[in-house]
C-alpha cells in the first residue's frame, strides 16, 4: 500500500479521540481501514455505522459491534479518509474508492468529522491531482455524462462503460478531470443541479479535524 507509515499514523491518532459508549461513523478506503483494525484491536465498547459494505465486512470480521444509520440518525463521530484536503478551508474531495454518498450521509449525521490522512493529499487548492468523483444513475448515464462534459468537466465513466464500477447504492460514477476547483461550493451547486447526477465528491464544512500523518510527524489542523 503507498504511504502506509504516514496512513497508520494518521489513523492511530484519529481512534485516540474514540472512548467508549460511542457511535461512530467508519469510512471507507485504506486509511479508514486501518482506523477500523486499530480501533478493533483497542476493544473500545462502541457501535459503528459503515459508510460501505467493505467496511461493514472488516468490522464484522474484527468483532465490532455495526449499527445503520436508521438506528443511529446521530453519530458522535465518524473517522474517514480523503483524496484530497484544502489546507485553508479543510473542503475535500471524496470518493476515489466508490463509498462518497453513504460517507457524506454519514458524515451529515455526525457530530464531529475526523479525516485521516497522509500528507501528500494536503494541498493549497482543490483539482489537478485526482479526479472530482461524481456518484450518477446508472439509467441515461451516457446522457448524464454529456451534461458534464458540456460544462468542461471532462467525465469519464469508471470502470468503463463495458464493465462500470456500480456503487453500494447500486449508481455509476463519472470521474470529472478538473485542472482546479476555484469555487468549490459553487461547483457543487452547479452540479448538483444536472439531472441525474446523485452526489459530488465535494464534502465542504464537513471536516472539523484533519489528521495529516508523514514521514516524521503528525501535524492536526482545525477547522
Ligand atoms: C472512499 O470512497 C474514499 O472517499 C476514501 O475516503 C478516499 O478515497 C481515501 O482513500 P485512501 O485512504 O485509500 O487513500
Amino acid at each position: 500500500m503507498a504511504h502506509e507509515a504516514p496512513k497508520r499514523a494518521a489513523a492511530a491518532r484519529a481512534i485516540e479521540e474514540i472512548e467508549n459508549g460511542m457511535v461512530v461513523g467508519l469510512g471507507s478506503g485504506s486509511t479508514a481501514e486501518i482506523a477500523v483494525e486499530l480501533l478493533a484491536a483497542r476493544g473500545l465498547r462502541i457501535v459503528g455505522v459503515p459508510t460501505s459494505e467493505r467496511t461493514a465486512r472488516l468490522a464484522r470480521r474484527l468483532g465490532i459491534a455495526l449499527a445503520s444509520l436508521d438506528e443511529h440518525p446521530q453519530l458522535d463521530v465518524v473517522i474517514d479518509g480523503a483524496d484530497q484536503v484544502e489546507r485553508g478551508t479543510l473542503t475535500l474531495v471524496k470518493g476515489l474508492g466508490g463509498a462518497l454518498l453513504r460517507e457524506k450521509i454519514v458524515a451529515s449525521a455526525a457530530r464531529r468529522m475526523i479525516v485521516m490522512v497522509d500528507d501528500s493529499k494536503l494541498v493549497d487548492r482543490l483539482g489537478g491531482r485526482t479526479p472530482l468523483p461524481v456518484e450518477i444513475v446508472a439509467f441515461g448515464w451516457r446522457s448524464t455524462l454529456g451534461r458534464l462534459a458540456g460544462r468542461g468537466l471532462r467525465p469519464t465513466l469508471r470502470g468503463g462503460a463495458e464493465r462500470p464500477f456500480v456503487t453500494d447504492g447500486g449508481n455509476l460514477i463519472a470521474d470529472c478531470a478538473i485542472a482546479a476547483i476555484d469555487d468549490p461550493a459553487g461547483l457543487e451547486r452547479e452540479l448538483s443541479g444536472i439531472v441525474g447526477v446523485v452526489e459530488t465528491g465535494l464534502f465542504i464544512g464537513l471536516a472539523s479535524r484533519v489528521i495529516v500523518g508523514g514521514a516524521r510527524n503528525v501535524e492536526v489542523i482545525e477547522r
